[in-house]
């Protein structure tokens, strides 16, 4: 990005594009330590309580600087490429990480190998990047003893606790509160949808597996909702549109929440998936959308089953699969409970924690 000076005004250029940058905009990013705390990056003025008729009396270009003086008396040093990528919006680098959606012939899952100095490590980096691109990633060799997942999440950020406590246990037990601790076949789902928030991410740890079934399967929900965009545009459609409720109930809690089976973002660029179809109430619409609405239900049930997009494999002991709940659907194969056992522990995090732990690992390696 080019910048240039000209009457006390800086100008920026995105390719022709000039655009006059407003000197508030910049008197609110000086840096320098009287007006900047150096550890925590918090100004140690309040722009908001500050007159807006701040003018720049003074502006030069030095190399890989801008020096502003303004009508206030601040003089101040600016770094071009800090200014550039802020103003370039180049400034979330996790949002410019593609995501690279797969089906059922994706061969390239990414593991990694879990070490004692894993948290802050190039290692954590690259996998963070990888869980953004492709919407999961599996670590191997992660203890299996006292509950290690909890002390794994907490190494990227922070557990998020639910009703579940702050882990769950999966495996086959007697009265089970929900169809996760049997020992059926579990289609593709996205995880509590009936949450506020629902959780950004699952890890799922593999502490036993001595059974022949109980394979993990995944599917990629955006790439099924890009294929139904494609090829039956208004069912893909109706699916953007009902807000759907999803609903928990055991003795102690009532958890409640709705959402579109494919949310769209302000771009019209897809969110996120829901899919959790034994406990979905779609409101009563009017007959002919219901009908319309079911068809496209059936449909996106049929595509998250089928083998053209589901990916099929087995976790062994150490295996921790990290997922993405708002773009990744999963399941599990049946399998028989007499052959031995099958014991796996699961906990939330949130972006938050993958956001803040990428950022830094950024900010350190890069
Ligand atoms: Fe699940």
């Amino acid at each position: 990005m080019k910048f240039e000076v000209s009457s006390n005004k800086i100008f920026s250029f995105i390719g022709s594009n000039k655009e006059e940058i407003h000197p508030f905009w910049l008197r609110e990013r000086v840096s320098e330590k009287e007006h900047l705390d150096e550890s925590t990056q918090q100004r140690l003025f309040d722009p908001s309580s500050m007159k807006q008729t701040v003018e720049i009396v003074n502006a030069e270009i030095n190399g890989e600087f801008l020096k502003v003086k303004f009508n206030d008396g601040v003089d101040s040093r600016f770094e071009i490429k800090k200014l550039s990528d802020e103003l370039s919006l180049n400034s979330n680098q996790i949002i410019d990480i593609e995501k690279v959606k797969w089906k059922s012939d994706f061969k390239n899952i990414k593991s990694f190998k879990f070490s004692d100095k894993f948290a802050d490590s190039n290692e954590m980096l690259n996998l963070l990047i990888n869980f953004y691109k492709y919407g999961f990633v599996v670590i191997q060799d992660v203890p299996t003893n006292d509950n290690f997942l909890v002390k794994f999440g907490n190494m990227i950020g922070s557990v998020k606790r639910t009703n579940f406590g702050e882990h769950f246990n999966v495996k086959s037990k007697p009265n089970p509160n929900d169809l996760a601790y049997t020992a059926l076949n579990l289609s593709p789902h996205t995880d509590n949808p009936y949450r506020k928030p629902i959780p950004n991410i699952q890890l799922l740890h593999c502490i036993e597996n001595e059974v022949s079934g109980g394979y993990s399967t995944l599917v990629d929900g955006f790439s099924v909702a890009e294929s139904l965009k494609k090829n039956q545009p208004n069912f893909f459609k109706i699916l953007t549109e009902v807000k759907v409720k999803f609903r928990f109930v055991d003795k102690n809690v009532v958890l409640e929440n709705v959402g579109q089976l494919i949310e769209l973002d302000e771009d019209n660029k897809i969110k996120q998936v829901r899919f959790s179809t034994r406990l979905d109430f779609v409101p009563a619409l009017e007959k002919e959308r219901l009908d319309l609405y079911y068809q496209a239900r059936n449909k996106i049930s049929e595509i998250y089953n089928s083998n053209k997009f589901l990916i099929k494999f087995k976790l062994m002991p150490g295996d921790l699969l990290m997922m993405d709940n708002y773009r990744l659907l999963h399941g599990r194969t049946e399998f028989n409970s007499n052959e031995g056992n099958r014991f796996l522990q699961g906990c939330y995090i949130d972006y938050d924690s993958s956001e803040g732990k990428l950022r830094h690992l950024l900010r350190k390696f890069i």
